[in-house]
């Protein structure tokens, strides 16, 4: 079947659609019934069905031959380790984490942080929530210690598991330190930490609350899988929103094995025994669905590299794992192939490597620049798929398709609306644009299984921030065209979302820790062109009356507030005072216009501007940071 016939039946009769692709999941309990709309704009997916998800990711790939499988490759540069572990290792490694958690009194539905670097621990420790029950929360570990406290705050963990340290190219992240920072500032602190001690770094326990993982894990009495009901959330996983508050995606069992199932052989065209990498990092949905759950499920082998592209130490290491692995599918950001063209830009690395295992390369997390796709198809010699999602979804939104059918690539495009999903641009009133002009993407409801049903304990906030807008479509918050071959151009973002090295960030929540310095007045925070990142955080400050302050002593300050609460991640390096910032006559920030101006674009004066000279200053203070340009392109 092709595409968009398989598109077309999808659309028709999602319960028949995903009724057999929930055939590829073992069951405790049937479903009552496949969609529930009942609730509408809220739909629950296989309600009355029964299974665990970590049983489908482990146990029965052990009962059903795969036992000596290589189900986990940790390849970790960074320490100079490789280690591996069949899918009957990992399975008992897993059951005596969870008997762990079990033992320190962490039950069904209770939420459980990780907060890791890129060890194989994190993936078990995910596994071993979901095959109790317990609810997971993965913290990205290049977050600050008070990014971790309001997902605490949020969450309500009974437990956090942890490290001593990650590694990043050049030194050591200290976890313990950033750990204890937030459960001191946290309003609900954990019980308990289970601690992982790293060789690289010891940390500080704190008696009758923080427990050394491999001592606790080596006495513990191995856990069975508890089915849990198939909308029982499996993880929580926060992402920037609008505001200082990040968003609680929620990710329920059934529709999300089912989904995930249902993409690695349609989508990635990856199968059981097959080696799939995603080069992510766990704390993110790319690292969830692909490092992690998704392999598993379908009895593949997965690699969790602890790296970088570049740097680690060079740009060969991609390559490098590829050949050792007899990796088949490859999925990162386009920002790590933009790392390594950088530095090596004639594929001299990749001429060294065998990479015949390799059948095809996805990209995703940000757009895709044409030349990345063409250096990378040119270099590689296999398809190289930029497909569109995002962490609210789990699961591709637009992909060209492998498994099913081999489109035609335009560059730029991550292609067709994959099946399950359907996908319309809107105007500003709700009405359908014809093909080949800008608006609102939307997905029309219900959202296939997989996607969130809501946001953790915030139906109300699930709602406002995406189904009010349109009522029957969920908001993607993505700008773009949908052209007279179905093919979807992701153009920009309709709220201050950036994304920087494929990391999702809040400019909202950039302005409210520059807000908070002292001598600030007002401020604002936009995404600038960047060639290596995407983009790059760029911030204006005006400081308040009277307030006298070395230049640059406030520039380091403030690049200072930002990464300590936020994180590095953050990369915000580019900030400057101004005396004013342009504004409506309303008073709303023209923050669109200065990163036009910023990024060398054409753009036209705002009819309701107050004061047309302020765009003049905020010009000369962006051609200072080494953005904008005197004459636009
Ligand atoms: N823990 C602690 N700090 C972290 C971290 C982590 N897990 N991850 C990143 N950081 C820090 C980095 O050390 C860096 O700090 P610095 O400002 O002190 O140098 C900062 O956060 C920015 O990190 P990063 O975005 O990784 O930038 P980089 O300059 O170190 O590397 C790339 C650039 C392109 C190589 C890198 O961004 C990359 O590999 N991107 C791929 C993106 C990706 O996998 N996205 C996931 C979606 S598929
Ligand atoms: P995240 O939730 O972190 O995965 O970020 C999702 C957002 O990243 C999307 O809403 C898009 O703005 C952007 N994005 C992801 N994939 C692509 C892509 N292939 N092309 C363009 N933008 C993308």
């Amino acid at each position: 079947m092709t595409h968009a016939e398989l598109h077309q039946r999808s659309l028709e009769d999602p319960e028949t659609f995903w009724a057999e692709a929930a055939g590829a999941i073992d069951w405790d309990r049937r479903w009552d019934r496949v969609l529930d709309d009942s609730g509408a704009p809220f739909y629950r997916w296989f309600p009355g069905g029964r299974l665990n998800t970590c049983h489908n990711a482990l146990d029965r790939h052990v009962d059903g031959g795969r036992a000596d499988q290589v189900a986990l490759i940790h390849d970790s540069p960074v320490t100079g380790t490789i280690r591996r572990w069949t899918y009957r290792e990992l399975r008992d490694e897993v059951a005596r984490l969870a008997g762990v958690l079990v033992a320190r009194g962490v039950t069904k539905g209770d939420r459980v942080i990780v907060y890791m670097p890129m060890v194989p621990e994190a993936a078990m420790a995910m596994l071993a929530c979901a095959r109790i029950g317990a609810i997971h929360s993965v913290v990205f570990g290049g977050f600050a210690a008070a990014e971790l406290a309001k997902r605490i705050d949020d969450a309500k963990p009974k437990m956090i598991l942890s490290a001593s340290c990650g590694i990043e190219p050049g030194r050591i992240v200290e976890y313990k330190p950033l750990l204890d920072a937030a459960i001191e500032a946290a309003e609900h602190p954990p019980e308990s930490t289970l601690i992982l001690a790293r060789e690289q770094c010891e940390a500080v326990l704190i008696e009758d609350r923080d427990y050394d993982w491999a001592s606790e894990v080596a006495d513990a009495e191995p856990a069975d899988c508890v089915p849990v009901e198939a909308t029982d959330p499996l993880y929580i996983l926060y992402t920037s929103g609008t505001t200082g508050q990040p968003k609680g995606i929620v990710r329920d069992h059934g529709g999300h094995a089912v989904a995930l199932a249902w993409s690695m052989p349609n989508i990635y065209d990856t199968h059981p025994g097959e080696v799939f990498w995603a080069a992510s990092d766990v704390g993110w949905v790319v690292g969830h669905s692909y490092i992690v759950y998704a392999p598993l499920l379908i009895g593949a082998t997965t690699v969790l590299f602890e790296g970088k592209p570049v740097g680690t130490p060079d740009a060969g290491t991609f390559w490098r794992v590829i050949e050792r692995h007899a990796v088949s599918t490859l999925f990162t950001a386009p920002t790590a192939f933009r790392a390594i063209r950088k530095e090596d830009p004639e594929g001299r690395f990749i001429e060294q490597s065998d990479l015949s295992s390799l059948r095809a390369l996805f990209l995703a997390g940000e757009r895709c620049d044409p030349e990345t796709l063409h250096w990378a198809e040119d270099r590689l010699g296999v398809p190289v798929i930029d497909h569109w999602w995002q962490t609210e979804t789990g699961w591709p939104v637009a992909a060209n398709c492998l498994g099913l059918e081999r489109l035609p690539v335009k560059a730029g495009s991550p292609t067709r609306a994959v099946p399950g999903y359907d996908v319309r641009v809107l105007d500003s009133d709700g009405n359908e644009q014809p093909d080949g002009e800008i608006g609102a993407i939307v997905i029309k409801l219900p959202l296939p299984p997989g996607c969130l049903p809501t946001l953790w304990q915030a139906d109300d906030r699930y709602r406002s921030a995406y189904l009010e807008r349109y009522p029957g479509y969920y908001l993607t918050g993505d700008a773009g065209i949908k052209d007279d071959d179905g093919y979807l151009w992701i153009m920009s973002r309709i709220d201050d979302v950036i994304n920087v090295a494929g990391h999702r960030l809040s400019t909202g929540e950039m302005e409210e820790a520059l807000a908070g310095h002292p001598a600030v007045a007002e401020c604002a925070v936009f995404g600038v062109r960047d060639a290596l990142k995407g983009e790059l955080p760029l911030g204006l400050v005006v400081l308040k009356d009277g307030v006298d302050c070395d230049a640059e002593t406030l520039r380091a300050e403030l690049i200072a507030r930002v990464r300590e609460s936020i994180g590095p991640v953050a990369a915000f390096k580019l900030v400057a005072a101004v005396d004013r910032l342009p504004k409506t006559r309303s008073g709303k920030i023209l923050r669109g216009t200065m990163k036009s101006i910023a990024d060398g674009r054409e753009w036209t004066m705002p009819a309701t501007i107050d004061d047309p000279a302020i765009l003049d200053e905020v010009q000369a203070a962006l051609l200072h940071l080494g953005y904008a340009v005197e004459e636009p392109e």
